[in-house]
């Protein structure tokens, strides 16, 4: 019979298969057989990972989301199951019987959970064929981001994706219940709403029923949360898609997930002592382990100081060092005539190659920076330590000699320099410090460091826009609750927020919020809004704040973030089960995609002409 045939006379019976096999009850999942299963009956359903034809014998590797367990086909023990078996072939779905027996000596895999192991099949049923896959499901076989993007299907049936979707169920569950125990309430809030400030590009659907007026997707359940307080719920969580359009990063996507927190009646230190408490406890479910509370604090002021950036990776030690003061009257113009210089000694870094310095210093110029000054410390043979750099001339022997001594500067070190604008040199350098820390093998990959950043000011200058705008987002308390006192010297307010960091990532941030309407008022008035603008935006706000709102504060943790770390993943696409591309697309949908005429027509939009011409070519395809 040829292949064709018996593929079509296998199919035929499937349906009778079905209802032979009832609810498909499987005994066992494909990773769970071992030598205490031996000797007994077995279902089993799953994807033919391989076929090999092996000495009479046809062998099988069974998978499904669970693991992977050989199967063998024996002609003395089942004929027809094992002549029928020619026809698999990798992907086909099937449902079978057998009995677990342990494999001939030295045969047996111990890098398998069944690995000692086998069910030899007593009959077998085809319940789906298979074209040829584009990349085979294996996690050894990297097919390119594109592709498995393109057929995530087929990219999620790969072990790891498997075990990265089931281990941020298992973070979502642990949350659950941790706030559960404590009282907190899930309530779901508008996906299609106004606009929030934080800080992103909102996304924008236009309302048909209400012709020129768009929705926002929200940008987090900031205001609703709060309105939540002030309707009375006192402790409310969600686990909330967010939405931003911004640019994207291997931590960042336009849609995400955070796991929303408000509560009434608390400080800040109520609402780090239970955020602590849920990561341990997610920690512990998760990953069996104690991480020790509480956990160690730095002020903002400190962070960037010592690290350059707000959110440390504290895993390994090199820190960035002004050295302004030393330099200040210095012959060399690009240090004397910066607001700012800093460096960073890397210890026994003269290893550090010139065509790597080249590299790091293209790398420097994504943070705005010209260039990356170095300094390499080498002993002479009379057993002087020498300066070797392009940049040694212009600097005196005092200057040379009070760097090295500002720096701790030994023989075998490398010293960066930034000079310039605070923003650029803390970016540049403190973006070089991780990438370093990786490069030099420096990071501790098993290590969870923890790390609470506090005291945020409450502005930050926007130089484009010529004001001031909310370092964290507008509902934020200052720690100088006098309106007055907030608008005489907006740079040196203090915010009572809060973030979060783990291993160099900002996992979550919060604050306590303004609760009273004054104070609010004062916040708008500082960011430069009208009392008019204030109350068109936010009137709902004010209102409802002159309405009984209770003092509270809360925080959001990034979940996709959060597994990510704990999965080890290198992008947070890789924990989510459809995520987007850097591009903001779709790869298995084609989303975004242009929209038909009569689809624009009923919200009364009408495109540019470049956009036209693109949507009627697409309608036309379709
Ligand atoms: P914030 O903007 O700091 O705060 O966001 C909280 C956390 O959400 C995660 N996150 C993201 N994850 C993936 N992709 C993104 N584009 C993205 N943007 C943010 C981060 C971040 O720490 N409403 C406030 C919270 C509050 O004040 O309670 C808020 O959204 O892990």
């Amino acid at each position: 019979m040829s292949t064709e045939n018996q593929q079509a006379d296998l199919q035929q019976e499937h349906q009778k298969y079905i209802e032979a096999l009832g609810d498909f009850a499987r005994s066992h999942s494909c990773g769970a057989l071992n030598a205490a299963h031996l000797g007994e009956e077995v279902r089993l359903c799953g994807w033919v990972q391989f076929r090999r034809d092996h000495g009479g014998l046809i062998f099988v590797d069974l998978r499904d989301r669970d693991g992977l367990t050989q199967v063998v086909f024996i002609p003395e023990v089942a004929p027809r199951a094992h002549e029928s078996a020619h026809i698999l072939r990798s992907e086909y779905v099937i449902a079978l019987d057998g009995y677990v027996r342990a494999r001939p000596e030295g045969m047996a895999n111990p890098n398998m959970p069944t690995g000692e192991i086998e069910v030899v099949v007593r009959s077998w049923k085809l319940l789906n064929t298979s074209k040829t896959p584009p990349f085979m499901i294996e996690d050894r076989v990297d097919p390119g981001e594109n592709l498995r993007l393109e057929h995530r299907y087929l990219d999620l049936r790969r072990p790891k994706m498997a075990a990265n979707l089931t281990l941020r169920h298992r973070v979502a569950q642990s949350v659950r219940r941790y706030l559960d125990e404590l009282g907190f309430v899930e309530v779901e809030t508008p996906m299609l709403t106004r606009s929030t400030p934080e800080g992103a590009r909102d996304f924008l659907v236009p309302s048909r029923v209400n012709q020129g007026e768009f929705y926002a997707l929200p940008q987090s359940p900031q205001l609703f949360k709060q309105l939540l307080m002030v309707g009375g719920l006192d402790r409310y969580f969600q686990i909330a898609r967010c939405f931003r359009d911004e640019d994207l990063r291997a931590d960042r996507q336009p849609e995400f997930t955070q796991v929303d927190i408000e509560m009434s009646f608390v400080d800040e230190e109520a609402v780090m002592g239970m955020a602590e408490g849920m990561v341990a406890r997610v920690l512990k479910e998760v990953r069996g382990c104690e991480i020790p509370c509480p956990f160690p604090r730095m002020s903002y002021a400190e962070a960037m100081a010592d690290y350059g950036l707000d959110k440390p990776d504290t895993r390994f030690d090199l820190k960035l060092k002004d050295v302004t003061a030393i330099v200040r009257g210095s012959g060399f113009r690009l240090f004397s005539a910066a607001p700012l210089v800093k460096a960073m000694r890397v210890p026994g870094g003269e290893g550090i190659t010139r065509k790597e310095i080249d590299e790091f210093t293209e790398f420097v110029k994504i943070y705005g920076a010209q260039g990356l000054a170095w300094v390499k410390a080498r002993k002479t043979e009379d057993g002087l330590v020498e300066w070797q750099s392009p940049i040694a001339k212009f600097l005196s022997e005092e200057e040379r000699a009070g760097l090295s001594e500002a720096l701790g500067l030994e023989c075998g070190d490398l010293i960066f320099f930034q000079a310039g604008e605070p923003g650029m040199v803390n970016a540049a350098l403190g973006n070089l410090r991780v990438k370093l820390g990786e490069h030099l093998g420096l990071v501790d990959k098993e290590a969870l460091n923890f790390l609470w950043v506090t005291d945020f000011p409450l502005f930050e200058y926007d130089e484009e826009e010529k004001r001031y705008a909310a370092c964290h987002h507008p509902f934020t308390s200052p720690k100088e609750a006098d309106p007055k006192k907030l608008a005489a010297d907006p740079a040196a307010a203090l915010a009572r927020a809060y973030d979060m960091v783990l291993n160099g990532t900002e996992l979550g941030g919060g604050s306590i919020r303004n609760h009273a309407a004054h104070v609010q008022r004062g916040m708008f008035k500082a960011l430069g809004f009208s009392e008019e603008e204030a109350e068109s935006q936010f009137g709902f706000l004010l209102q409802a704040l002159e309405m009984g709102a209770p003092p509270h504060g809360g925080i959001a943790f990034g979940l996709d973030r959060f597994a990510m770390l704990l999965a080890g993943a290198e992008s947070i696409r890789d924990v989510i089960a459809f995520p987007k591309t850097q591009k903001a697309t779709c790869l298995l949908t084609g989303a975004p995609a242009a929209v038909n005429n009569r689809q624009l027509r009923e919200l009364n939009l009408r495109l540019r002409e470049k956009e036209k011409d693109k949507t009627e070519e697409s309608a036309k395809k379709s």
